[in-house]
């Protein structure tokens, strides 16, 4: 089953409108080196606009790193899916694990965020991975189910085919340590039977599983060269145009 790569950067909160335009200008220059990946980019709210208009005319596609599962109302500071649609973008990333670890995310509101995404036609990254402890205690399959079922309960067959599920263990996010690519496989393999038993074996053979953690130029290609790691969830070396590209042209 050929599922196209697909590399994504997520820039946290990093680069104001200023920055973001000169990293647009570099990606813009790289933009042909595209090929047969999907690639996109998810900066802050504050940089949607214009990192969509930067990469108009582009292959290299734009996603935000939270929405909220209301339509409006009174949930300040909070941004909903129809009001991402109209900036333009793509993605949605939902329930990174610095959500989790320092908003309060849970698998419940990981579930109503990516059911709202799916609703308003946006296309969720949902995040799962597993703490240092939890990987000691032998917990990793436990808790990565645990999260999938959850933040993916209720979605029909068709929505869950357009997803992208991101296995990001805490311990490998910004730390310069990867999983090995026998270890990421190891829980992509698993997290594609959790798939399977959730919306069945055609679909779960659709949904792309990226690994996120720590991935660079430098030990991309040995990562997405593992059958069921289908692209890259990017923090640090997205934001820097030839490193990201580093890693798409690896794919
Ligand atoms: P990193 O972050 O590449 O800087 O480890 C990945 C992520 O948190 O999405």
């Amino acid at each position: 089953m050929a599922r196209k790569i697909f590399i994504a950067g997520n820039w946290k909160m990093n680069n104001t409108v200023a920055e973001a335009a000169a990293l647009v200008e570099g990606l813009k220059a790289r933009a042909g080196d595209v090929g047969n990946v999907d690639v996109a980019v998810c900066p802050t709210f504050t940089t949607l606009a214009s990192v969509v208009a930067g990469l108009a005319g582009t292959p290299i596609k734009v996603g935000a790193q939270n929405v909220h599962w209301a339509a409006s109302g009174a949930y300040t500071g909070e941004v909903s899916a129809a009001m991402l649609k109209e900036t333009g973008v793509d993605y949605v990333i939902i329930g990174h694990s610095e959500r989790r670890q320092y908003f309060g995310e849970t698998d419940e509101t990981v579930n109503q965020r990516t059911k709202a995404a799916l609703a308003a036609g946006l296309l969720p990254i949902v995040c799962v991975g597993e703490t240092l402890a939890e990987r000691e205690a032998a917990k990793t399959e436990e808790v990565v189910k645990t999260q999938t079922e959850g933040g993916l309960a209720g979605l029909t067959a068709e929505q869950a085919a357009t997803i992208t599920v991101a296995y990001e263990p805490v311990w490998a996010i910004g730390t310069g340590k990867t999983a090995t690519p026998e270890m990421a496989q190891e829980v992509h393999a698993f997290l594609r039977g959790v798939l399977a038993g959730m919306f069945g074996q055609a679909v779960a053979d659709q949904i792309r599983i990226q690994y996120g953690g720590s991935m660079k130029p430098s030990n991309a290609a040995e990562l997405l060269a593992q059958p069921d790691i289908d692209g890259g969830l990017i923090g640090g070396a997205s934001l820097k145009a030839d490193d990201f590209f580093g890693i798409v042209t690896s794919a």
